[in-house]
């Protein structure tokens, strides 16, 4: 049977990354699955062939760009240009984690401010919507031409959260950044919260977090980040509330990256647990945000 006059409403196609969120979202949505073969060359280069048939297809493209990101990178454009070579559809990038989000602006003179060169490549290769999670800087987005929007992981990590009956929770985010998300979360798990104030060196990428009392002797805390990279930021967040008698400690985050080992000091610091999203793929991405990207795309009625 010939499928490609067939007009299907989305399809999702399943990158190289985040395998399991692409395969979540398709099952909720009942989308058919598009599948890529893709390989690297021993030289290094990134290879990929659309295995399923693109044709006429409205594509959704889940491709986190998490570690090593100038691959996946350049994975998600060799993606969104092959299929438009292919004559797909409108084309929507769901990229969970932005992969350098966080180099939003010039601090040093002559620094490359990778996050816009990321979205003019973007635009470049065809992509006509994009979606993303908890963005570094929600006014990068100002830099698309494209209809661009961001979704927020934070109510599902405050109601993952709300399982755990947490004693008399006292929520924070380890600088001041974005203290609405501990906001947020207090809301929803009914308790209280607060911040700190860090300062990183441009030039090394040493981390200064500033002692503040915080409420937390003999309560459940619980700290609140968008990112868990090196885990300094969140080792100097630990230290500064179990020194001031918190019960338990408990990490949580939107993009569990965690390079080298910094799990282990951040378990060996004192946190009872680590829980993240699918936005990456790791051992600590217990909460799904499956279900916000299904209802953002039924939202969007991209068909
Ligand atoms: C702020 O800069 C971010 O919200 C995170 O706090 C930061 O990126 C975490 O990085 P790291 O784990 O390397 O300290």
């Amino acid at each position: 049977m010939d499928l490609s006059c067939i007009s299907y409403r989305m399809s999702i196609v399943i990158g190289p990354s985040v395998n399991m969120l692409a395969s979540r979202v398709a099952s909720r949505l009942n989308s058919e699955l598009i599948h890529i073969e893709y390989k690297i060359f021993p030289d290094g280069e990134s290879y990929i062939r659309y295995i399923d048939d693109v044709k006429g297809k409205n594509l959704v493209i889940i491709h986190s760009c998490d570690a090593p990101q100038d691959k996946r990178w350049m994975e998600l454009f060799f993606m969104v240009k092959t299929a438009k070579d292919l004559g797909c559809g409108r084309l929507t990038a769901i990229v969970p984690y932005f992969g350098y989000s966080r180099q939003d602006r010039r601090i040093l003179h002559g620094e490359a401010v990778g996050s816009e060169v990321i979205i003019r490549l973007l635009e470049a290769v065809g992509v006509d919507y994009f979606m993303t999670f908890d963005i570094h800087n929600v006014s990068t987005l100002s830099h698309f031409k494209i209809k661009a929007q961001e979704l927020s992981a934070i109510p599902s990590m405050g109601e993952y959260l709300l399982h755990l009956n947490l004693n008399e929770p006292f929520v924070m985010t380890p600088d001041d950044e974005a203290p609405w998300r501990a906001e947020k979360v207090a809301e929803i798990i009914s308790g209280d919260w607060g911040y700190l104030k860090k300062d990183r060196d441009p030039v090394t990428g040493e981390i200064t977090t500033y002692f503040k009392e915080l409420p937390v002797r003999d309560r459940d805390v619980v700290i609140v980040d968008d990112v868990i990279s090196t885990g300094k930021t969140m080792l100097n967040a630990i230290r500064i509330v179990r020194e001031q008698g918190a019960r338990n400690i408990y990490v949580i985050c939107v993009f569990p990256l965690l390079s080298e080992d910094s799990a282990k000091e951040i378990f060996r610091a004192g946190a009872k647990a680590i829980y993240g999203t699918d936005c990456v793929e790791s051992k600590f991405s217990v909460i799904s945000v499956a279900p916000i990207i299904a209802d953002a795309l039924e939202k969007w009625d991209i068909s």
